[in-house]
């Protein structure tokens, strides 16, 4: 099988603070993988990293056919993370809109159906710095899964939606696995993690391990 995900050996210190430890993971099957772990064990590091966010003291990281060199960024990839990162003074379409241009793969059109989607039609000119916590999610959701990335990385992507936003978008998340993406997940819910993922592991003080 074709490599979706190969992490060698990545170590990350910062302020001489080992925060991911040896980590391998190797993903070559589409599915939904769980990383659970307590508050500050290095999840959402991890996340970073592999988005090329933070750049790796020690170790490889290899997304489909591609070595991740420093600065770079994946290919055919999307991710919900916990840095918010959207300007406030802009309407949700604009920030969507100017995110799509760095790779424009997309058309002003989709955008307005990807918000649609996720349930912001009506929100979709109204300046981010009003939404609500929910309505931040559901456009993080958006910019993430608006290119059809093969690779979806989500950082706690349902906190803050309500009932029918969790419900609406577990099967969202399991329709785009059967559609053959590679979801990474990271939740503190364990009935997200029960429902959703197919393969667990453990985040513990920056050590990765396969959950029993
Ligand atoms: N930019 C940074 N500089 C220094 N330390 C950082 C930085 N980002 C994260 N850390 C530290 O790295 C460790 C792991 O943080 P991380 O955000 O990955 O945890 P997490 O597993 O996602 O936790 P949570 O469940 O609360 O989301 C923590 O000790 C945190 O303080
Ligand atoms: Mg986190």
């Amino acid at each position: 099988m074709d490599t979706i995900l190969q992490i060698e050996g990545l170590s990350k210190k910062i302020n001489g603070q080992l925060l991911l430890n040896n980590i391998e993971m190797k993903i070559s099957t589409p599915g939904i993988y769980g990383i659970v772990g307590r508050n500050g064990s290095g999840k959402s590091l991890l996340f970073k990293t592999i988005a090329g966010l933070l750049v790796p003291t020690e170790g490889k990281i290899k997304v489909f056919d591609q070595y991740l060199e420093k600065g770079a960024f994946p290919k055919s990839f999307g991710a919900v993370l916990d840095t918010g990162g959207f300007l406030p003074h802009y309407s949700g379409f604009q920030n969507l809109k100017l995110l799509s241009s760095i790779k424009n793969l997309i058309t002003e059109k989709e955008i307005r159906e990807v918000l649609d989607f996720v349930g912001l039609r009506s929100a979709g000119n109204k300046k981010v710095r009003n939404y609500s916590l929910g309505m931040k999610q559901r456009l993080s959701i958006a910019q993430a899964i608006m290119e059809k990335p093969k690779l979806l990385i989500l950082d706690e992507a349902l906190n803050g939606l309500d009932e029918a936003g969790v419900d609406f978008f577990r099967k969202v998340f399991l329709d785009l696995k059967n559609k053959g993406t590679t979801i990474l997940l990271a939740s503190h819910n364990r009935e997200d993690i029960e429902l959703l993922c197919d393969e667990i592991y453990k985040m513990d003080n920056g050590v990765l391990k396969m959950s029993s």
